[in-house]
């Protein structure tokens, strides 16, 4: 099969499309043939050797995909060759071929184009697992989610607004702050040019944030902290502001608040906390969502894998607005 391998760690231009083995399905696992992967900001960490992918996943990039099963490991039930899917992987998305663990597979949505379907898996567990699962996040609820534009951020803006609550999103220009608006945003923050502490405030009469999604950690520790309402949740998913911040403790526990934090790809398969468990959720209860059409792939950009280089440099510009898609 021919995938992207990275030919050493560095810019998107190690990024080269050559042909690598086929994979094969373990016990457990399918083989599914890809009809598209999606671009994660991991993948840009990946690239530079600062992310190596978990103990025996595929060293090929890609955390996601959509295809067709084409073979079934031993002991696969209730999936079939032929299948159209979508699936969260570990690893190797970047390629014409993946092997998957079944638990990790979700059915096509109906009214969702094949290659649009590579854009939903990723997303839509981190922002369930996270926002839904554990941060508790309610109908009636303010809901802050930082980085609106990007793939998370357009995904949980979609998932806040089908949950009835209010979301504000931060953005980094008002070209984008509009798009997010045109998703469902309530109230848009240029976090260039605004304090996002200031704006929540007065958007909801003082109340603050009953829950915040952060992807830039340390630098936003002290802030998502002052912006929250009482009893509220900042739930991290980023360290795109550095790892090591101050955290005042007497402030958080004025709001009797809390910070958490969670990783999606290093997840175990199976058991306390795993991946299987949340892919389950996500199908039961935010499937639906997606068949009804109030929560889409939201895709910005769609290119050859081949010219997975090209999708780096867009995202590292923050040039798309939701997820690059690769088509195999
Ligand atoms: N923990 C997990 O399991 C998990 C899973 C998936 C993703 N993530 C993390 O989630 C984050 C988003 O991922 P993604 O794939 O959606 O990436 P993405 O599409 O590249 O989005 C990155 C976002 O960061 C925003 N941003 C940059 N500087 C900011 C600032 N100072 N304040 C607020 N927002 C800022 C950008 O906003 P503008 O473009 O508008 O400037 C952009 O929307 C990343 O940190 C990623 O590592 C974590």
């Amino acid at each position: 099969m021919q995938a992207i391998t990275i030919r050493q760690p560095g810019g998107p231009e190690v990024l080269e499309w050559t042909e690598a083995p086929d994979p094969t399905p373990k016990s457990g696992e399918v083989l599914v043939t890809v009809a598209a992967t999606a671009v994660n900001r991991a993948d840009l960490l990946q690239r530079q050797g600062f992310y190596p992918p978990p103990k025996g996943a595929s060293e090929i990039l890609g955390l996601e995909c959509s295809g067709t099963i084409a073979a079934l490991g031993e002991g696969v039930e209730n999936w079939a060759v032929g299948d159209e899917v979508c699936a969260l992987l570990a690893g190797g998305g970047y390629a014409q071929k993946v092997a998957v663990p079944a638990e990790q597979l979700l059915p096509l949505p109906k009214n969702v184009d094949l290659v649009a379907a590579a854009g939903l898996p990723e997303v839509v567990c981190t922002v369930w697992s996270t926002v839904v699962q554990t941060a508790g996040l309610n109908a009636g609820h303010v809901l802050l989610v930082h980085g609106g534009a990007g793939g998370i951020g357009t995904c949980a803006i979609q998932i806040g607004k089908a949950l009835q609550t209010t979301v504000i999103v931060t953005a980094g220009s008002d070209e984008r702050l509009k798009l997010c608006r045109e998703l469902g945003a309530d109230v848009t923050i240029n976090y260039k040019t605004q304090d996002f502490v200031e704006e929540v405030k007065k958007a909801t009469d003082g109340h603050g944030a009953d829950v915040v999604l952060d992807n830039m950690g340390a630098s936003y520790l002290d802030r998502n902290i002052d912006v929250l309402a009482m009893d509220g949740r900042v739930v991290n998913i980023g360290m795109q502001g550095g790892v090591k911040g101050e955290l005042n403790i007497g402030k958080l526990m004025a709001k009797r608040g809390g910070v958490l934090s969670a990783g999606l790809r290093a997840r175990p398969i199976t058991g306390k906390g795993s991946k299987a468990d949340i892919v389950k959720d996500v199908r039961e209860r935010l499937w639906p969502l997606v068949e009804a059409g109030a929560v889409k792939p939201i895709i910005g950009r769609t290119l050859p894998m081949a010219q997975a280089a090209e999708a780096h440099r867009a995202l590292e510009a923050s040039d798309v607005f939701g997820k690059v898609v690769l088509t195999a």
